[in-house]
Protein backbone atom coordinates (compact mmCIF):
# COMPACT_ATOMS: atom_id res chain seq x y z
CA UNK A 1 0.00 0.00 0.00
CA UNK A 2 1.18 3.30 -1.30
CA UNK A 3 1.97 5.48 2.14
CA UNK A 4 0.87 9.29 2.50
CA UNK A 5 4.18 11.20 2.83
CA UNK A 6 4.39 13.87 5.56
CA UNK A 7 6.99 16.06 6.98
CA UNK A 8 8.34 15.33 10.63
CA UNK A 9 6.81 18.16 11.85
CA UNK A 10 3.64 17.28 10.94
CA UNK A 11 4.41 13.41 12.01
CA UNK A 12 4.97 14.54 15.15
CA UNK A 13 2.05 16.68 15.76
CA UNK A 14 -0.45 13.68 14.75
CA UNK A 15 1.37 11.43 17.21
CA UNK A 16 0.89 14.56 19.75
CA UNK A 17 -2.64 14.48 19.00
CA UNK A 18 -3.07 10.61 19.79
CA UNK A 19 -2.11 12.02 23.32
CA UNK A 20 -5.45 12.86 23.93
CA UNK A 21 -6.75 9.63 24.53
CA UNK A 22 -5.84 6.49 25.44
CA UNK A 23 -2.71 5.87 23.44
CA UNK A 24 -3.12 1.99 22.03
CA UNK A 25 -1.58 -0.49 19.73
CA UNK A 26 -3.64 -0.09 17.06
CA UNK A 27 -4.48 3.68 16.95
CA UNK A 28 -0.87 4.34 16.16
CA UNK A 29 -0.50 1.18 13.82
CA UNK A 30 -2.77 2.83 11.28
CA UNK A 31 -1.58 5.86 11.46
CA UNK A 32 2.33 4.68 10.30
CA UNK A 33 0.88 1.91 8.35
CA UNK A 34 -0.54 4.59 6.08
CA UNK A 35 2.48 7.08 6.52
CA UNK A 36 5.96 7.84 4.96
CA UNK A 37 8.20 10.58 6.52
CA UNK A 38 9.53 13.52 3.84
CA UNK A 39 13.27 12.78 3.65
CA UNK A 40 13.97 16.38 3.25
CA UNK A 41 13.11 16.69 6.42
CA UNK A 42 14.51 13.91 8.35
CA UNK A 43 17.59 14.39 7.36
CA UNK A 44 18.85 16.51 10.30
CA UNK A 45 18.29 13.12 12.38
CA UNK A 46 20.04 10.91 10.09
CA UNK A 47 23.64 10.21 11.17
CA UNK A 48 25.52 6.95 9.77
CA UNK A 49 28.42 5.31 11.26
CA UNK A 50 30.62 2.30 10.32
CA UNK A 51 31.61 1.07 14.17
CA UNK A 52 27.38 1.54 15.62
CA UNK A 53 24.44 1.97 14.68
CA UNK A 54 22.73 5.71 16.14
CA UNK A 55 19.84 6.46 17.77
CA UNK A 56 18.36 10.00 17.34
CA UNK A 57 15.92 11.84 19.02
CA UNK A 58 12.81 13.46 17.20
CA UNK A 59 10.82 14.53 19.99
CA UNK A 60 9.63 12.99 23.62
CA UNK A 61 7.52 14.28 26.53
CA UNK A 62 5.94 12.00 29.18
CA UNK A 63 3.88 9.68 26.79
CA UNK A 64 5.20 9.50 23.66
CA UNK A 65 8.51 9.61 22.09
CA UNK A 66 9.85 9.05 18.24
CA UNK A 67 13.48 8.74 16.50
CA UNK A 68 15.15 7.96 13.31
CA UNK A 69 17.59 4.95 13.61
CA UNK A 70 20.17 4.55 11.09
CA UNK A 71 22.24 1.41 10.20
CA UNK A 72 24.86 0.35 8.41
CA UNK A 73 24.70 -3.15 6.73
CA UNK A 74 25.93 -5.62 8.83
CA UNK A 75 24.65 -3.90 12.20
CA UNK A 76 22.46 -5.71 14.76
CA UNK A 77 21.00 -4.68 18.59
CA UNK A 78 21.41 -7.75 20.86
CA UNK A 79 18.37 -9.18 21.92
CA UNK A 80 16.48 -7.04 23.76
CA UNK A 81 13.31 -6.44 26.21
CA UNK A 82 11.00 -2.88 26.00
CA UNK A 83 9.97 -3.28 29.37
CA UNK A 84 5.94 -3.65 28.53
CA UNK A 85 5.70 -0.22 26.79
CA UNK A 86 4.33 -0.01 23.54
CA UNK A 87 6.42 0.24 20.52
CA UNK A 88 6.05 1.03 16.45
CA UNK A 89 8.89 0.86 13.86
CA UNK A 90 8.85 1.43 9.90
CA UNK A 91 11.07 1.51 7.91
CA UNK A 92 11.96 4.24 5.16
CA UNK A 93 14.76 3.34 3.37
CA UNK A 94 16.65 -0.39 3.40
CA UNK A 95 15.57 -3.27 5.19
CA UNK A 96 15.48 -4.30 8.58
CA UNK A 97 14.75 -8.38 10.31
CA UNK A 98 13.00 -8.11 13.64
CA UNK A 99 13.39 -11.96 15.44
CA UNK A 100 11.18 -11.80 18.15
CA UNK A 101 11.55 -13.77 21.57
CA UNK A 102 9.54 -15.46 24.23
CA UNK A 103 10.85 -15.03 27.67
CA UNK A 104 10.46 -18.60 29.52
CA UNK A 105 12.00 -18.30 32.51
CA UNK A 106 14.96 -16.81 34.77
CA UNK A 107 16.14 -18.15 37.79
CA UNK A 108 16.71 -14.44 39.71
CA UNK A 109 14.10 -12.17 38.77
CA UNK A 110 9.77 -12.59 38.71
CA UNK A 111 9.85 -10.98 35.24
CA UNK A 112 11.83 -9.88 32.30
CA UNK A 113 12.07 -5.99 33.59
CA UNK A 114 14.70 -7.41 36.21
CA UNK A 115 18.01 -8.43 35.67
CA UNK A 116 19.39 -12.08 36.73
CA UNK A 117 21.07 -14.94 35.56
CA UNK A 118 20.16 -18.13 33.55
CA UNK A 119 17.85 -16.55 31.50
CA UNK A 120 15.56 -19.21 29.10
CA UNK A 121 13.97 -17.78 25.76
CA UNK A 122 12.98 -18.63 23.05
CA UNK A 123 13.23 -17.66 19.54
CA UNK A 124 9.29 -17.84 17.48
CA UNK A 125 9.20 -15.72 14.67
CA UNK A 126 11.07 -13.17 11.94
CA UNK A 127 9.39 -10.15 10.45
CA UNK A 128 10.97 -8.81 7.36
CA UNK A 129 10.42 -4.60 7.32
CA UNK A 130 11.31 -2.63 4.56
CA UNK A 131 9.44 0.72 2.64
CA UNK A 132 5.98 0.55 2.82
CA UNK A 133 5.73 -3.26 4.73
CA UNK A 134 4.56 -4.01 7.57
CA UNK A 135 4.93 -2.00 10.67
CA UNK A 136 6.83 -3.76 13.42
CA UNK A 137 5.41 -3.51 17.02
CA UNK A 138 6.18 -4.80 20.64
CA UNK A 139 3.52 -4.51 23.43
CA UNK A 140 3.05 -6.36 26.87
CA UNK A 141 2.64 -9.69 25.16
CA UNK A 142 5.60 -9.77 22.32
CA UNK A 143 8.42 -7.50 24.03
CA UNK A 144 11.60 -9.49 23.36
CA UNK A 145 13.44 -9.04 20.01
CA UNK A 146 16.40 -8.77 18.09
CA UNK A 147 16.55 -6.37 15.14
CA UNK A 148 19.30 -7.14 12.22
CA UNK A 149 19.99 -5.23 9.17
CA UNK A 150 19.14 -7.13 5.86
CA UNK A 151 21.58 -6.72 2.66
CA UNK A 152 24.33 -4.41 1.71
CA UNK A 153 21.86 -0.83 2.29
CA UNK A 154 22.23 1.26 4.31
CA UNK A 155 18.79 1.46 6.67
CA UNK A 156 16.86 4.25 8.60
CA UNK A 157 14.05 2.94 10.71
CA UNK A 158 11.48 5.00 12.52
CA UNK A 159 10.48 4.38 15.88
CA UNK A 160 7.41 5.41 17.88
CA UNK A 161 7.36 4.44 22.06
CA UNK A 162 4.90 4.61 24.88
CA UNK A 163 6.08 5.70 27.25
CA UNK A 164 9.53 6.30 26.87
CA UNK A 165 12.12 4.19 28.69
CA UNK A 166 15.74 5.01 29.95
CA UNK A 167 16.96 1.48 30.22
CA UNK A 168 15.70 -2.49 29.09
CA UNK A 169 17.28 -5.51 29.76
CA UNK A 170 19.44 -7.46 27.26
CA UNK A 171 20.29 -11.20 26.78
CA UNK A 172 23.24 -13.05 26.17
CA UNK A 173 22.35 -16.06 24.81
CA UNK A 174 25.83 -17.45 24.85
CA UNK A 175 26.21 -16.20 28.48
CA UNK A 176 22.71 -17.54 29.74
CA UNK A 177 22.25 -14.23 31.59
CA UNK A 178 20.46 -11.40 31.22
CA UNK A 179 21.97 -7.66 32.41
CA UNK A 180 19.91 -4.33 32.29
CA UNK A 181 21.50 -1.09 30.08
CA UNK A 182 21.12 2.22 29.84
CA UNK A 183 19.82 3.78 26.66
CA UNK A 184 21.76 6.42 24.98
CA UNK A 185 21.69 9.11 21.80
CA UNK A 186 23.63 9.61 19.09
CA UNK A 187 21.79 12.95 18.88
CA UNK A 188 18.88 15.03 20.07
CA UNK A 189 16.68 16.96 18.28
CA UNK A 190 19.19 17.44 14.83
CA UNK A 191 22.42 17.85 17.23
CA UNK A 192 24.94 14.96 18.06
CA UNK A 193 25.49 14.60 21.86
CA UNK A 194 27.69 12.00 21.26
CA UNK A 195 31.39 13.13 22.52
CA UNK A 196 34.05 11.31 20.06
CA UNK A 197 36.36 11.01 23.02
CA UNK A 198 33.91 8.52 24.93
CA UNK A 199 33.32 6.73 21.92
CA UNK A 200 36.90 5.96 21.37
CA UNK A 201 37.73 5.47 25.09
CA UNK A 202 35.07 2.51 25.01
CA UNK A 203 35.18 -0.12 22.68
CA UNK A 204 31.50 -0.07 21.11
CA UNK A 205 30.85 -3.22 19.27
CA UNK A 206 27.79 -2.46 16.61
CA UNK A 207 25.63 -4.84 18.51
CA UNK A 208 26.15 -3.09 22.03
CA UNK A 209 22.74 -0.65 21.10
CA UNK A 210 19.15 -1.64 21.73
CA UNK A 211 16.28 0.13 19.79
FE1 LIG B 1 13.64 -2.96 20.20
Amino acid sequence: MARRTVSVADFIETLKGFEKDPITRDRVLHYLRETALDRASLDRYVHFRSDMYTRNLIYRDDLIEAMAVCWSPGQRTVIHTHNGQLGWMSVESGALAVINYKWLGCNASDNQNVAGTELDIDRREVQECYPDGPVNTVDKVQTIHQVVVQGKERVVSVHVYSRPIESCVAFDLERRICYRRQLSFYSRYGQVVVDEGDLAAKPVPDSAEHV
